[in-house]
């Protein structure tokens, strides 16, 4: 579909829900999108489309709502998918990446062998918020040897800044709010 439409797809998709999972968030549930069998698929072979003749090796997919969108992208670009996942859940050596939250830190991790060196890779998410997660996935690519092509997500919190964070990669969301 045309940009407009690909938006309205989107922003159809998405339903505000206030004060979850805190007070004062205004969360951006994608349920309702993925639920649809026509959404899911428009969405996925838009975050593909501008990477198919990319080459892309490994499609690197960010727990947990980053995983349902960047598998089904690997399968599109005939890549493997790699999970970058939070602090304890990956079973063999990792790299590690903390990042700064409003309170605190979090820590991701991916697997050493997960991408060789040299590698062409995307990153997938649902959201691009701060920027916090996505600096560190790239962070961890980059540990691994690996050349981020992009990182590539549904929605963009534009009043977050995250992109900021980011100015050294080739951020791309299908829609912003
Ligand atoms: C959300 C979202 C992104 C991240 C974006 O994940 O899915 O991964 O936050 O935020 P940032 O740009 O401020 O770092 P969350 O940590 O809620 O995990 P979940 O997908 O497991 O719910």
């Amino acid at each position: 579909p045309a940009d407009a439409d690909l938006d309205a797809v989107i922003k159809a998709g998405i339903r505000d829900i206030p004060d979850f999972p805190s007070e004062g968030v205004l969360f951006k549930d994608i349920t309702p999108l993925l639920a649809d069998p026509v959404s899911l698929r428009t969405v996925v072979a838009a975050l593909a489309g501008p990477h198919r003749a990319g080459g892309v090796d490994a499609v690197v997919g960010l727990e947990a709502r980053g995983f349902i969108l960047a598998a089904p992208v690997a399968l599109e670009l005939d890549a493997g998918f790699v999970p970058v996942r939070k602090a304890g859940k990956l079973p063999a050596e990792t790299y590690r990446e903390s990042y700064h939250l409003e309170y605190g830190t979090a820590t991701v991790e991916m697997h050493v062998d997960a991408i060789a060196p040299g590698d062409r890779v995307l990153i997938v998410d649902d959201v691009l918020a701060t920027g916090g997660t996505g600096r560190a996935a790239v962070d961890l690519v980059r540990k691994a040897g690996g050349t981020v092509v992009g990182f590539s997500v549904l929605l963009e919190l534009g009043f977050l800044s995250g992109r900021g964070k980011l100015t050294d990669v080739d951020v791309s969301a299908l829609t912003a709010a």
